[in-house]
């Protein structure tokens, strides 16, 4: 089939369409960069927003949508004009995807849209484990994801299967969060952020990609899924984990006060507080997770 992957030029998307094209699939990646073909793979020039153009043709007759755009949540410091462009970025990019999908004569059977943890809002670290059905928070991330995840579900009417993906930390050496915690480990200055208690829900690549490919495939998945390990660990955990598949001490604990200096409003929600959230809908339909394991999963993916 044809899956559509906007924003699908980054870190997911691109191991995404990879497996995607190894199972036979056709992929075409809408990006806001030049038009080309590379590795098999179709990419578009699209606009971000609700724009005529070529782009939404592609969506006709296509497969899948998946829907990755947005821009970075810790790549710059949360000034107002950056919140604006993480939230346009998301709500913009999806309200333009499902206004496409609504023009279009044959529509795709399944509109798979992001979303992240952040959704259930910060915790502290004796909160009980979150499921699908635990309830939104009230901070600036949780209020993004909840107006990102009900645009996607404006496609539901459109007679799509609508699956929002609330996605976790992406273990991954060349990309991501952890691309960014491993200089620190690797100078001997790793360590444990704030108090280490703060619970850290994780997700192999390897499992992310093969989750989706599921979710995709399974005709009865719909609705919210979270992209999580069933165990996620603590900072302190997940600090020891990384020190270790590095060869390098984890000890240095990096100051919470230091870090909201530093990185600003950020540091709260994103870093000193987390979430304990657990796949329970895609165990509960038969999903198989590869990493269940911190340790393991991390020795994997620094290699
Ligand atoms: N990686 C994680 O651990 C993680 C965790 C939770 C949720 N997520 C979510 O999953 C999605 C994909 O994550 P990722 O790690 O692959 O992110 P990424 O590497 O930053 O890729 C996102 C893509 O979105 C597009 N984009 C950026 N700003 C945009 C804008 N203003 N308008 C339209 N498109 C824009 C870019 O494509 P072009 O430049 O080609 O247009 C970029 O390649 C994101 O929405 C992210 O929030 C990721």
């Amino acid at each position: 089939m044809r899956c559509v992957l906007a924003g699908g030029s980054g870190f997911l998307g691109r191991a995404l369409y990879a497996e995607l094209i190894t199972r036979g699939h056709e992929v075409v990646v809408l990006t806001r960069g030049a038009a080309r073909d590379d590795g098999g793979v179709r990419f578009m020039t699209w606009p971000g927003e609700d724009a005529p153009g070529d782009w939404q043709t592609e969506l006709d007759g296509a497969g899948a949508i998946i829907n990755l755009a947005g821009s970075g949540i810790a790549d710059k410091r949360w000034t107002d004009a950056r919140k604006a462009d993480l939230r346009e970025s998301r709500v913009l990019t999806t309200r333009a995807l499902v206004a496409a999908i609504r023009k279009a004569t044959n529509r795709p059977a399944v509109f798979l849209s992001s979303s992240a943890v952040g959704f259930y809002g910060p915790q502290d670290d004796k909160g009980p484990e979150l499921d699908e059905a635990a309830p939104p928070g009230s901070d600036f991330l949780s209020s993004l994801a909840s107006d990102w995840e009900a645009e996607a579900h404006a496609a539901t009417a459109l007679g799509c299967r609508v699956i929002i993906l609330r996605t976790g930390i992406v273990l991954d050496r060349r990309a991501g969060a952890l691309a960014k915690m491993i200089p620190p480990f690797q100078f001997f200055v790793g360590g444990p952020i704030g108090s280490g208690r703060q619970v850290m829900s994780w997700i192999h690549l390897r499992d992310w990609v093969a989750l989706v490919v599921w979710l995709l495939e399974h005709p009865t998945a719909a609705g919210a899924f979270n992209g999580t390990a069933p165990n996620p660990s603590t900072n302190a955990e997940f600090s020891k984990a990384l020190g270790a598949a590095l060869g390098r001490p984890s000890w240095l604990p990096v100051p919470g006060v230091a870090l909201k200096i530093l990185v600003g409003e950020m540091a709260g929600p994103a870093l000193l507080a987390g979430q304990r959230v657990v796949p329970r809908r895609a165990l509960d339909a038969g999903f198989s997770f590869q990493y269940t394991n911190i340790t393991t999963a991390m020795a994997d993916a620094v290699r």
